[in-house]
Order: structure tokens, then C-alpha cells, then sequence
């Protein structure tokens, strides 16, 4: 989506209008959709103007990522303050307010802070209750935390939860490192997920399964070498970009595979497929073997780069706001991101 149209999307309800207040712990629980927001930062950078002051040109990475232009979050546009924008804006959706959220989790591996969290931060700015913590998970960040959040919802620990993904990746790039700073951009992304009882089958909404999965014996092929814990050193970005790239594909096809197993479903079944914007060709590496055609994949990689954790609820809300992703339809998230960790979720809107 352009930044002008990323802050609200249509409103989105779920079909019970809430939970009630005491709702009978031992019935199925879903966690719905109820409401979708953004947030992109205020500046816009082109492939062209990146190329003034890195060795690389528009036409490498557009063939190599698909990747236009990306976003870059200015000073005041930390973690925090993008994460409550794409929060307010998903609660506005949902018809909701900040007292209604009693859970927070937020996907980033860009916080402001080592502590306090990120999500207590915006936990302040929104006035809600309940708990809220940061999830480390890299570019799978979202799908981590949308699927924790679906099993504190499905056991009663929260009945409104925001999940979010926020991230300033600009903060730790190499920008003298031409195979990595092209990559990615800066934004946030958030759902608020509401408790709703009496839903059941692949056919009602809500999140209908979560899978995930990492293998730490690949955490050196992307990582930060440095962390907040160290001032002299707070990182930046390393990536072995083939290996990535030769892992991805097969992992994610195979977490796609399994929860649509899960739900006695295939890819025939999935309306849209929202893929973690990292790459255009391992996107279309994943859609081919599911066989799903490019008018059924949401792509933001060539105007959003790779946002990490917030790729996912920014396309996400970008296919909402023009109409494309409606309410009744099945909605496949794949990510794969340092770690290694990767993870799929199917979602009944
Ligand atoms: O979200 C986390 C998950 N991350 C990913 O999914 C990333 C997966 N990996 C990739 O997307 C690709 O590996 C990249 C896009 C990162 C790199 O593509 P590649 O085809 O693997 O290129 P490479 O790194 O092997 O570099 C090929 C050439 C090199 O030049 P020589 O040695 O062949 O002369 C690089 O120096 O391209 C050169 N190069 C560049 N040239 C212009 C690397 N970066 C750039 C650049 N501009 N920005």
C-alpha cells in the first residue's frame, strides 16, 4: 500500500461481536480477526536514490528481489511509535479501544530498548490492561507471535489481543555492505484478535492453525553481530544471502503443507496466499510448488523491501484496504527468518 492509505482499513467484525464476559472456558474458543493496521514511515527512498550512496544500481536489485523502493523510518519513528500507529489503527478497525486489549504481543527484533519491552511501551501510549511482551523470531516474528496469541486466546488467558510487528531494520544495516542494505525497510504492521466461542471447522473464521518451527544449527547464516547489551558494538546485519535463499523455498513449502493437512484442506482451498516479503523469486519458488497463481499472492516486497516481522500484517492490510482479502476467506502466512525460525498460519477471515 502507498503510506497515505495504510493507516485504516475496512472495518472488519467479527461474528460474535466479542466474547462475553464470562465465557464457558471449557467451549471452543477461536481467535477472530477483528481488525487490521499499518504503518509505513514518512520516507519514501527509490532504488535510484540508493544508488547515490551505495555501489548498486535499480537494475540489480529489481532482478535480484523485485524491489523498488522501500521506506525508512526517521528519527522519531521508532519501534515503538510505528507499532501504537498500526495498533490504533487496527483497534479503529475493529471498533474497538484500548481498554478492550488485555494482551500485547509484538514481533521485532528492532526494539527500542533491551527492557522495557517494546509492547509495554505501547501498552502505555493505547491504555490497556493485561500483559505485554516483545517476541524475538526475525522475520518470522509475526507468525511466532500470532500463533502464541492464538493459544493464550484459545485458553482463556486473554480475550483481546493486538499482535503486532514493528520493525526499524535501517537502524542496523551495514550501509557499506551493498549486499544487504538494498534489502530491506522500515514499518509496522498489526491485527487485533478477539475471543470468540462457538466456532468450529475449517469454514467459520478465525485463525484455524499455526505451525511452527527453527533450527538453531543455522543461526550463522543471518544474524546481528553486535546486540544492545553492547554499546561499543550494537550490530548490524550479517546475512549469507544463497544460503537463505537455498533453505527457504523447501521450509516454507513444507509449513504451508502442514496446516492445510491440519485442516483437511489444499492449495486449491486458499483464497490468498501472504507470503513474507522478502524476495520476489523465493515467493514465486513457494506459490509454484503450491501451485497457486500470481493473482492469488499479495506482493508488497517491490514497494515495502523487506520489513521483517511487519511484512506480513503490512501486506496484510494492504490487501484489505483496496478490497482484494474479504471477510469468508481463507488467508495462508508463510515467513522464514534468522535463526533459523519459520512458521505458517491459515486464517478464515
Ligand atoms: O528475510 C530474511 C530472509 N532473507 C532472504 O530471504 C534473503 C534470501 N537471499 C536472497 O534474496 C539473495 O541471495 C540476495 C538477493 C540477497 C542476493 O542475490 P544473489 O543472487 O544470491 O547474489 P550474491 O549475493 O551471490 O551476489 C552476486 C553478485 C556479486 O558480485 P560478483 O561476486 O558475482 O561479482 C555481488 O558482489 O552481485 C553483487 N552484489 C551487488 N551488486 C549490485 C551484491 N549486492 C549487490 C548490490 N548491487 N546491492
Amino acid at each position: 500500500m502507498d503510506r497515505q492509505t495504510a493507516t485504516t482499513v475496512s472495518a472488519l467484525q467479527p461474528p460474535a461481536e466479542g466474547a462475553s464476559p464470562a465465557f464457558d472456558r471449557t467451549a471452543p474458543v477461536r481467535a477472530v480477526l477483528a481488525g487490521i493496521g499499518a504503518y509505513l514511515p514518512l520516507n519514501l527512498v527509490t532504488n535510484e536514490a540508493l544508488a547515490e550512496r551505495v555501489d548498486t544500481s535499480d537494475a540489480w536489485i529489481r532482478e535480484r528481489t523485485g524491489i523498488r523502493q522501500r521506506y525508512l523510518a526517521a528519527p522519531h519513528e521508532t519501534c515503538a511509535y510505528m507499532a501504537t500507529a498500526a495498533a490504533r489503527a487496527a483497534l479503529a478497525d475493529a471498533g474497538a479501544v484500548g481498554s478492550d486489549v488485555d494482551a500485547i504481543i509484538l514481533g521485532t527484533s528492532t526494539p527500542d530498548q533491551a527492557f522495557p519491552s517494546t509492547a509495554t511501551r505501547v501498552q502505555a501510549e493505547l491504555g490497556a490492561g493485561g500483559f505485554a511482551f516483545d517476541l524475538s523470531a526475525a522475520c518470522s516474528g509475526f507468525v511466532y507471535a500470532l500463533s502464541v496469541a492464538d493459544a493464550m486466546l484459545r485458553t482463556g488467558q486473554a480475550r483481546g489481543c493486538l499482535v503486532i510487528g514493528s520493525e526499524v531494520f535501517s537502524r542496523i544495516m551495514n550501509w557499506q555492505d551493498r549486499g544487504t542494505c538494498v534489502l530491506f525497510g522500515d514499518g509496522a504492521g498489526a491485527v487485533f484478535l478477539r475471543a470468540a466461542p462457538g466456532l468450529a471447522g475449517p469454514q467459520t473464521p478465525g485463525i484455524l492453525s499455526t505451525r511452527l518451527h527453527s533450527d538453531g544449527r543455522l543461526g550463522d547464516i543471518l544474524y546481528v553481530d553486535g546486540s544492545v547489551g553492547r554499546p561499543d558494538r550494537p550490530g548490524h546485519l550479517v546475512m549469507n544471502g544463497r544460503e537463505v535463499f537455498r533453505h527457504a523455498v523447501h521450509l516454507l513449502a513444507g509449513a504451508v503443507a502442514e496446516v492445510l493437512a491440519d485442516n483437511g484442506l489444499t492449495a486449491a482451498d486458499v483464497d490468498w496466499l501472504i507470503p513474507h516479503q522478502a524476495n520476489a523469486r523465493i515467493i514465486e519458488g513457494v506459490s509454484r510448488r503450491l501451485g497457486l497463481p500470481a493473482e492469488r499472492v499479495v506482493i508488497t516486497v517491490d514497494r515495502h523491501a523487506n520489513t521483517s516481522a511487519a511484512s506480513i500484517p503490512l501486506a496484510l492490510a494492504e490487501a484489505y484496504a483496496d478490497g482484494r482479502i474479504r471477510r469468508g476467506q481463507l488467508v495462508l502466512l508463510e515467513a522464514l527468518g534468522g535463526g533459523l525460525t519459520w512458521g505458517s498460519a491459515l486464517v478464515r477471515m
